[in-house]
């Protein structure tokens, strides 16, 4: 949500600044703007819309001598995507760019004003730059008036200062929003995740919360509430991991195609022949643990709702899934013998990350399960299982919801081994399952084509409802979540057996049910759900490996007697029919309206 990028050297900073939030720019592009300081002359671009509208904008400036830059790409949350809104600010002399949200804006806004700070934008970031202006004018030193101004700002934020007042200075803070150091001999780099300086620098420094400073001379001062503190520098991989899209029109089709591939990579050294093992976890962290609690959001959650099945049925441990946004303001019951989980595609969701903090405070063991190494929810939580899913860049969630899934589900027979709650021969059934997902994952010859054409038909009508029972009910979630992220169409997902508790109303020739109905689980009860609606004219998208007379339209998948091959074979029809959906509507199915693939802000 949102993302930085900042430098200091004498590289020429515009192509280092686009490069950079090009690489950020799937976590928001509403508009984006970079500002540079270069022998003590202000120079700042802004444009709506995507990185490119910027570059068009900036073709003719070049900045390579010496100088000091910060670009920012934004997702709005106060006010609309203009060019007003957008960041860098400009205060009389200085700018800044600003991630997360700054919660007393309007009282420090009013205070700013009174004072004679004129504000043209509808932003809380712009308050930062007006109060250190405020400071400096009075303190006539731009540290201790960025000091003063940070202690003022309540909220999650990272955001990086440039001011004429100290021209070859950048300063930071970090509060509940990412940002990183990178270094590359007396170059300095800032950036809200480590993919836009990837290949520039080589060692890195991820700031922690109530950390802040300046950059200036090839040297990072850094400091705290306790005052100025050393830090270690670790060594940043030179890897360029940034995806491609490899052919493929969209990353979300290129990553949806890569999931049979990454979920190997998911499994390899976890999965032996008849156990599954984490070198992330022991008996001894599990000790004492009895129960588990996971928090998410979005598809995150769905992967957890699905998890909830298998911890039950196979570890026999009781298991309860909250929404973190949710259960942040609920006053939980927190007690010491449940295993907290996270799970986070990003590794930055600030509500998962608040939610773990608060569970952390209560002394619960927490283990997160995460995409992305050294995020904050890794670092933050006791113990972390990477999904190896490798950068995702769609927005709308694929590969990593299937891996996310997969290693729940490898968690559910870990716990069943240490618990000993199964047979060792079905510990060994859900094994040979598991090795067989790549496959289920294959997109098989023609399918993509059928699924293309039968979307013509569901581009109207009043809504879909997705409708599954059992993990096939979280599947149904993510079907519709999916869908209506990347169509804009109305979808919900529903457990197949609740319709008739009321949805069913809404039944009729213009609803569309995409009904998830596996052989291995429960087929028969699906079955009578779906002939109740199909009874009451809804048009019928089955998805199941036995022909169903009912279906206006049928998607037959393979007979596998485990539901969890199932899953995964329907999970990827569900995405390749929200990808095909969206791309009849013309709309942009990597970078959807309004959404972002970080989401940084509560
Ligand atoms: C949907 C999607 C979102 C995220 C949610 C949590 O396609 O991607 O619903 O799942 O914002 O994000 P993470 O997993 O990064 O914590």
């Amino acid at each position: 949500m949102c993302g930085i990028v900042g430098y200091i050297g004498k590289k020429e900073k515009k192509e280092i600044l686009l490069d950079g939030l090009s690489e950020l720019e799937y976590r928001g592009y509403d508009s984006a703007g970079f500002a540079v300081i270069e022998n003590k002359e202000l120079k700042n671009f802004k444009a709506v819309g995507k990185i490119e509208n910027l570059a068009n904008k900036t073709t003719h400036y070049l900045s390579d001598g010496f100088g000091v830059s910060i670009g920012h790409t934004r997702w709005a949350t106060h006010g609309k995507p203009t060019e007003l809104n957008a960041h860098p600010h400009l205060g009389q002399y200085s700018f800044v760019v600003h991630n997360g949200i700054i919660e007393n804006y309007q009282e420090l806004k009013t205070k700013l004003q009174a004072t004679g700070a004129s504000f043209v934008s509808q932003t809380d970031t712009e308050t930062i730059v007006h109060l250190f202006e405020y400071h400096n004018n009075k303190l006539a030193n731009p540290f201790e008036s960025f000091k003063a101004t940070v202690a003022e700002l309540d909220g999650a934020y990272a955001t990086l200062l440039i001011t004429k007042a100290d021209s070859e200075t950048i300063y930071f803070a970090k509060n509940g929003s990412p940002m990183l150091i990178g270094f590359d001999d007396n170059d300095i780099y800032f950036a809200s995740s480590d993919t836009p300086i990837i290949g520039k620098a080589t060692q890195v420094y991820y700031l922690e919360d109530g950390e802040y400073g300046y950059a200036k001379d090839g040297e990072v001062k850094l400091f705290d509430a306790k005052g100025e503190k050393s830090f270690h520098k670790q060594a940043l991989s030179m890897d360029k991991a940034s995806a491609q899209k490899d052919g493929f029109r969209f990353f979300m089709e290129k990553e949806i195609y890569e999931q049979s591939r990454v979920m190997s990579e998911t499994m390899m050294g976890r999965v032996n022949d008849d156990s599954v093992d984490f070198e992330e976890l022991n008996s001894y962290f599990l000790n004492g643990i009895d129960n588990i609690k996971i928090c998410a959001c979005g598809t995150s959650y769905h992967s957890a709702l699905a998890s909830s099945y298998l911890f039950e049925r196979l570890s026999k441990i009781p298991c309860v899934v909250e929404i973190a946004s949710e259960f942040r303001y609920k006053e939980p019951l927190l007690k010491k013998n449940t295993l907290f989980i996270t799970i986070s595609q990003s590794g930055e969701t600030a509500d998962t990350l608040e939610a773990l903090k608060m569970a952390k405070r209560a002394g619960l063991k927490s283990l997160s399960i995460c995409n992305v190494d050294n995020s904050s929810i890794v670092r933050e939580s006791d113990r972390a299982i990477l999904t190896r899913a490798g950068i995702e860049k769609g927005v709308a969630s694929t590969k990593a919801f299937a891996t996310q899934t997969m290693v729940l589900w490898m968690l559910s027979v870990y716990f069943a081994g240490i618990n000993k709650t199964i047979p060792s021969e079905q510990i060994k059934t859900e094994i040979d399952a598991m090795i067989h997902v790549p496959r289920a994952l294959l997109i098989p010859d023609g399918l993509h084509e059928q699924i293309h054409r039968l979307t013509k038909r569901y581009l109207h009508g009043h809504g879909f409802f997705f409708i599954g029972r059992d993990i096939f009910f979280p599947l149904a979630l993510e079907g519709a979540l999916k869908l209506k992220e990347i169509s804009y169409l109305h979808a919900e997902g529903y457990p197949a057996g609740e319709m008739k508790h009321g949805p069913i109303a809404l039944a009729d020739s213009g609803l569309f049910t995409v009904a998830l109905m596996p052989r291995s689980l429960h087929y028969d009860k699906i079955k009578s759900n779906v002939e109740e609606l199909s009874a009451r004219d809804a048009n019928i998208l089955a998805i199941s490996p036995e022909p169903f007379k009912l279906a206006d339209d049928f998607i037959q998948t393979s007979y596998d007697s485990h539901p969890m091959l199932e899953f995964f074979e329907m999970m990827v029809i569900t995405q390749l029919f929200a990808l095909e959906v969206s791309v009849r509507l013309g709309n942009d199915v990597d970078m959807p309206r309004n959404l972002a693939k970080s989401v940084t802000v509560e």
